[in-house]
């Protein structure tokens, strides 16, 4: 009897530093909606409860952490959520910095839930927050999440291959339209101020012309291209175009653009393709049509390539926090995943002259 009363005190007393020393994590998603998302969060959660650390989500990103908007995440969650469906935490781009006690609300909240650090999900304007909050003492881990694929330190950003397939398969297929009426077709992406979604979608689909911010072009330039074809027995041209794009002659009034909660343009309402085939159909008589593929790149089915590549990113993450090493987003260089600084990760990634070049559109000799 003694014996059972004193196994059974062992037990609870187990049991009850087990629970107090259960580590405890937050997550969070930032920024558009990225195809796949999922598959980060399904890695994050078994591997971090095989190290004996709880996962909470928050709803809406950071704005989640200021409300306290919170929940803990399961793995019988997990095993609904579907890899294709909608994420299992919404995001938000809502600015949590214009609030003046922004960090120690989020830092109140999470140490009441006793959470140690956040695995922060996201692109350039969520992780730029990470790392404000960072240095003042919230520790984080972030995963590169945005189609733009413009985060330093890593060769790809989770969603931008999916976005580039979208957009590839949407230009395979004006071909058509563009070829059989002989007219001339400008699709424009997005990848807010880089191009490359516009320069992998445009060199994958055999676009002739690809226009991205990086590598300047004239409006007589790209109409020399076009005639140039069309003497050559050529009657249509494709024309790539990020949304990033600008020509003196668009006279874009960038005032009078919306910008969004952390100051960037609505580049949506440039209306770049459509002032870019009124410019060109003016200057060379050649009948032109526009499309936007906007959003439509951002949703649905993702690619093998970044379904595997957010399961990679969410178990180098949760091995980062294991190690309780923070400031790090979790990268891809090469074939390997590493973790680079997140000071050096938030400086904006341009399209190289290398794969500019590499790709042709510099000398337009088709
Ligand atoms: O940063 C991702 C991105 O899709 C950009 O390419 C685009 O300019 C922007 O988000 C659109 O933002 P929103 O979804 O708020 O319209």
């Amino acid at each position: 009897m003694t014996n059972i009363l004193q196994d059974s005190k062992l037990l609870f007393t187990l049991v009850t530093l087990n629970d107090s020393y259960m580590r405890k994590i937050g997550i969070l998603i930032g920024g558009g909606e990225c195809p796949g998302v999922n598959s980060i969060i399904k890695s994050i959660i078994p591997k971090s409860l095989e190290h004996d650390i709880e996962v909470y989500g928050f709803r809406h990103g950071w704005e989640g952490v200021l409300n306290n908007d919170v929940r803990k995440l399961t793995l019988e969650e997990m095993d609904e959520a579907h890899i294709l469906g909608c994420p299992m935490i919404e995001s938000s781009r809502v600015n949590v910095l214009q609030h003046p006690d922004a960090y120690e609300r989020c830092k109140a909240n999470l140490d009441a839930l006793e959470l140690e650090s956040v695995i922060v999900i996201g692109g350039d304007d969520t992780l730029g927050v990470a790392d404000h909050f960072q240095r003042k003492g919230i520790n984080v881990v972030c995963v590169p999440k945005t189609i733009d694929n413009d985060l330093s330190g890593t060769d790809y950003s989770f969603g931008f291959d999916t976005a580039s397939y979208v957009a590839t398969e949407a230009i395979d297929r004006l071909h058509t339209n563009s070829k059989f009426n002989s007219r001339c077709f400008v699709v424009e992406v997005m990848g807010r101020n880089t191009g490359w979604i516009a320069l992998q979608a445009g060199l994958a689909a055999g676009a002739h012309i690809v226009l991205i911010p990086e590598f300047p072009r004239t409006l007589d330039e790209i109409a020399g291209i076009i005639e140039d074809r069309k003497q050559n027995g050529k009657f249509y041209t494709i024309i790539c175009v990020a949304e990033g794009f600008d020509l003196e002659e668009m006279n874009i009034d960038y005032d009078a653009l919306g910008k969004d909660d952390y100051g960037n343009i609505r580049m949506e309402q440039k209306h770049i393709a459509a002032t870019l085939a009124a410019l060109l159909e003016e200057k060379t008589g050649i009948k032109t049509r526009f499309s936007v593929l906007g959003h439509m790149i951002r949703g649905g089915v993702p690619t093998a390539f970044d379904r595997v590549l957010g399961s990679k990113f969410g178990a180098k993450a949760v091995e980062l926090i294991v190690e309780k090493q923070y400031g790090y987003m979790v990268a891809l260089q090469g074939s390997s995943i590493v973790a680079v600084d997140l000071e050096q990760a938030i400086v904006r990634k341009k399209v190289d002259e290398e794969f500019y070049h590499a790709s042709g559109y510099h000398s337009y000799q088709y």
